[in-house]
Parts: C-alpha cells; sequence; structure tokens
C-alpha cells in the first residue's frame, strides 16, 4: 500500500487534501491522471448499467434534501457506529473494527460502547437553530426513493426497472484510513432496482452475478474477488439481505460493492411519512403494490483502489524494477504517448502533427523529456497502453512504431494507418494483427 500511495502522488494521481496544510483525515483529491481514471472507471459503469439497459435510467439528485428524508429512511436514528474511546490516549475506535477489548493504540483500556451518528449536519440558511439543519447526504439512494413516482410517471418505465445515481457522499467516520479506502467525502455508484415482491430472490441473485462479472470484464483478477454473505447481526437497518463483493485489498479482504435486498423498507416509510402513494400499478396483474428494491452500491474511490491494487506490477527488466499499471485499456488514464525520438526541429514538427491527429481520438500525452527508455517507464508507471514513437526514419517512410505497455513488443505501422490500429488495439484487438503496410518491429530488452 505505501508503495501505490506514494506512486499515486508521485505520478499525479491522488494527493492528500489540503496537503499544505497538514492535510485533512479521510478525504483526498484526484490529480491530473487520477481524475482521468475517475471518470473512465465512472463512466465504464454508467455505460453498463444506464446507457447499454432497457431497463435503466440515470438521475442526479441534490446532496442536501429536506432533513425529513433522513428521519424517515432511518438515518437519524439508526445510521450509527458503535464507538469507544481509550481511557488512557483518548483516541476514538470502531468497536466492530477492533480484535481485542484494548486501545490498538497503546493498549490501554476502552470506554463501554456509545452509538455514534455519522452523519455530517449542517444548517441551511443564515440561523443555526434545530428548524434550519440538514445533513450531507451518507448515501445517493434516498434521492432516487422520494423519485420513484417522479420517473415512473415521466420515463413510463415497468416493472422491472431500476434508477441510477452517481455522486458525493458524506460520512463522519469514526475511523478512516487504508489511503481512499474509507474516507470520510466519498463518491458513491448506486443503483435502487424496483421489482415484483415475489421475484426479488431471482433479481438479487441476477444482480450479484452481473455486478462480479463487471469487475472480471474490467481485469480485475478472479481469485482477488469472493462473495461474502453479510450475518443478519451487522445488516444495516434497511436491510433484509446483503451479499458482499469482497476484495483482497493489501490490508486484507474487504467490502468493494453490497449488494442489498431493501424490500419495500424505504418506499414504505416515504409514504408512511410524506403522506404520498409509493404504490405502482401493474398493467398486467391490475394490482396495486410498492415494489421491492434490489440495491448494489460501489464506492468510486473504493472501486478505483481496487483497480490500481490489481493493475499494480513490479517485474523485472534486466537489472532494474518495471513498475506498470496494466489497466484495463478502457479505465487506462491516458490510453496514448506520442513521442519523438528527438528535439530536433523537423522531427519535433512531425511527432506534432501525428499528435495533432491523434487528440481528438484518445487521451493523449505528448513527451519529448529524457531518453526514450525513461519516457516509456514514465508511461508504464501511468499505465498508458501505447506509446507512439517517432523517429528519423518517420520521416523518410511515413511511419512509426507502436510500442505495447504490457508486452513491450513493437510493431511499425504507416502513419496514416495509426489510428484506426490504436482503436482496433485499445478494444482489445492483438498486437500483432497487422493493419495493411504494417510489420513486425523489434522487441524491447525485457519483454
Ligand atoms: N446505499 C447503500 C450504501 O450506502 P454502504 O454499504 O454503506 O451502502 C456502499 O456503502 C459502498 O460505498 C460500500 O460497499 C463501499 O464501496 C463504499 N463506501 C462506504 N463507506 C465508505 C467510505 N467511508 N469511504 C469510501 N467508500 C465507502
Amino acid at each position: 500500500m505505501e508503495k501505490l500511495v506514494s506512486l499515486c502522488q508521485r505520478r499525479g494521481f491522488i494527493f492528500p487534501s489540503s496537503h499544505i496544510y497538514g492535510g485533512l483525515s479521510g478525504c483526498w483529491d484526484y490529480g491530473p491522471v487520477g481524475i482521468e481514471l475517475k471518470r473512465n472507471v465512472k463512466e465504464a459503469w454508467w455505460r453498463s448499467i444506464v446507457q447499454q439497459r432497457d431497463d435503466m435510467v440515470g438521475v442526479d439528485t441534490s446532496i442536501l434534501m429536506n432533513s425529513k428524508v433522513w428521519e424517515a429512511s432511518g438515518h437519524v436514528t439508526n445510521f450509527s457506529d458503535p464507538l469507544v474511546e481509550c481511557k488512557d490516549c483518548h483516541l476514538r475506535w470502531r468497536a466492530d473494527d477492533l480484535k481485542e477489548n484494548k486501545c490498538p493504540s497503546c493498549g490501554g483500556a476502552l470506554t463501554e460502547e456509545r452509538m455514534f451518528n455519522t452523519m455530517f449536519k449542517t444548517f441551511i440558511g443564515p440561523v443555526e437553530e434545530d428548524a434550519s439543519v440538514v445533513y450531507l447526504r451518507p448515501e445517493t439512494a434516498q434521492g432516487m426513493f422520494v423519485n420513484f413516482q417522479n420517473v415512473v410517471n415521466t420515463s413510463r418505465k415497468r416493472l422491472p426497472f431500476g434508477i441510477a445515481q452517481q455522486g458525493k457522499a458524506f460520512r463522519n467516520e469514526i475511523t478512516t484510513g487504508n489511503f481512499i479506502f474509507r474516507s470520510r467525502e466519498f463518491e458513491l455508484m448506486e443503483f435502487e432496482y424496483f421489482v415484483k415482491p415475489d421475484t426479488v430472490e431471482k433479481w438479487f441473485d441476477y444482480w450479484v452475478e452481473e455486478r462480479f462479472k463487471w469487475y472480471l470484464k474490467l481485469g480485475i483478477k478472479k481469485e482477488n474477488l469472493k462473495l461474502h454473505q453479510h450475518p443478519k447481526e451487522r445488516l444495516a437497518h434497511y436491510a433484509h439481505s446483503c451479499t458482499d463483493i469482497n476484495y483482497l485489498f493489501p490490508h486484507g479482504w474487504s467490502e468493494l460493492e453490497g449488494i442489498v435486498n431493501r424490500t419495500d423498507f424505504d418506499l414504505k416509510q416515504h409514504a408512511a411519512a410524506s403522506g404520498k402513494s409509493m404504490e405502482y400499478f401493474d398493467d398486467e396483474t391490475k394490482e396495486h403494490y410498492v415494489p421491492y428494491v434490489v440495491e448494489p452500491s460501489v464506492g468510486v474511490d473504493r472501486a478505483i483502489l481496487a483497480f490500481l491494487c490489481d493493475a499494480y506490477e513490479e517485474e523485472p527488466d534486466k537489472d532494474e524494477i518495471r513498475v506498470v499499471f496494466h489497466f484495463h485499456p478502457d479505465l487506462a488514464p491516458i490510453k496514448m504517448a506520442v513521442l519523438p525520438l528527438s528535439r530536433k526541429e523537423n522531427l519535433a514538427a512531425f511527432a506534432k502533427d501525428v499528435y495533432a491527429t491523434l487528440r481528438p481520438c484518445f487521451t493523449t500525452q505528448y513527451d519529448d523529456t529524457q531518453s526514450i527508455g525513461r519516457r516509456y517507464r514514465r508511461q508504464d508507471e501511468l499505465g498508458t497502453p501505447y506509446c507512439v514513437t517517432i523517429d528519423f526514419q518517420s520521416l523518410e517512410d511515413n511511419m512509426a512504431t507502436i510500442r505495447e505497455r504490457d508486452t513491450m513488443n513493437q510493431i511499425r505501422v504507416p502513419v496514416p494507418a495509426l489510428k484506426n490500429t490504436i482503436l482496433a488495439k485499445l478494444s482489445g484487438e492483438d498486437l500483432f494483427v497487422l493493419p495493411e503496410g504494417g510489420k513486425i518491429w523489434k522487441q524491447e530488452s525485457g519483454g
């Protein structure tokens, strides 16, 4: 984990928040490379969950909501973690995280457990009084539940269908840590899948399988993923049952995503508290009922940590170690880099032309500093799948070298074929399927 954190800072993936003031615990900033990775993770999820399905719609609801929402949803009463405090050093801990009944820091005795509500509270308007209390949402789910009828009425979706959302969530966690694994400000990707009550088990199993496959499709190794069924005593207040997709993080197996059967709990709570019907009319059976809900929910940042850990590799290369992120092409922050062999004027002009034609199609970097070997290593550390090298021969034969991150193999390709070749390779085509006029080039040492 230490190596990963340091590489992420050095290469512009993730920085501690407010770092010039010593940071703020549980908050992180994404840098120029990290934001590309984050956008790609969110985009991959949105495409697979919303855009490629007929039974799903997306929304973007407000972070601040009427506090009656959180009273009705049970969060004001129940969204709490058990807190204990060390009687000697006064550090605070989440009791259910502790293996022994003593302070992990100094070994001191602990106070009795008390429940600590982890919602952040603030005030709306200029007066700080009870009537103006609002909460920073701890989950995006409630924005989707309160919009259930709006979506049914405007989207003409029939059951089963889902409402999906991505957005910031805030939790005043008692303890944070393990880099971006547990933060106080983070982003969620979650959806509420509304179903006929007697079909909920079937849909629950369906979504556990679908979500597991999503991680595999994006390159996570199967041996690093497993399912974990929550024991009844560790279920959230709204959950009837929950299966987690766990990932083998550097700190051990931990929850990556939770898939929960929320039954009709939330819709019924809101119906009772607001006086507005949350019933659905089933045209097929001619019945009115409140749907059940299956909710798969994952933290964007936690997913990013899993993708970073899984892609990170240290490989022997001659006398050195090559550090590389083997990101899936859809997730790679930079898809390709254009590297002129020298800064000489005629070569630079040629390389900049190539860069200008490729940049509209891919997230591309132009890098002309240091030796070509160093530049390849730098791109490896960013997880860039392809480098395009322009050399003096390119000026004569109008061809360029494509170097592949994972194998370090190289092919020589006519410049006009670069765009389509890289597009094809990013979508999974083998590097050695050559375009017309292409040829195998040389292999970098150590590959
Ligand atoms: N709406 C359901 C819900 O919020 P949760 O299990 O509390 O369920 C869902 O959170 C997911 O959000 C978790 O599986 C995890 O990926 C992520 N998550 C939860 N708390 C987090 C935190 N403090 N920092 C980062 N990610 C967190």
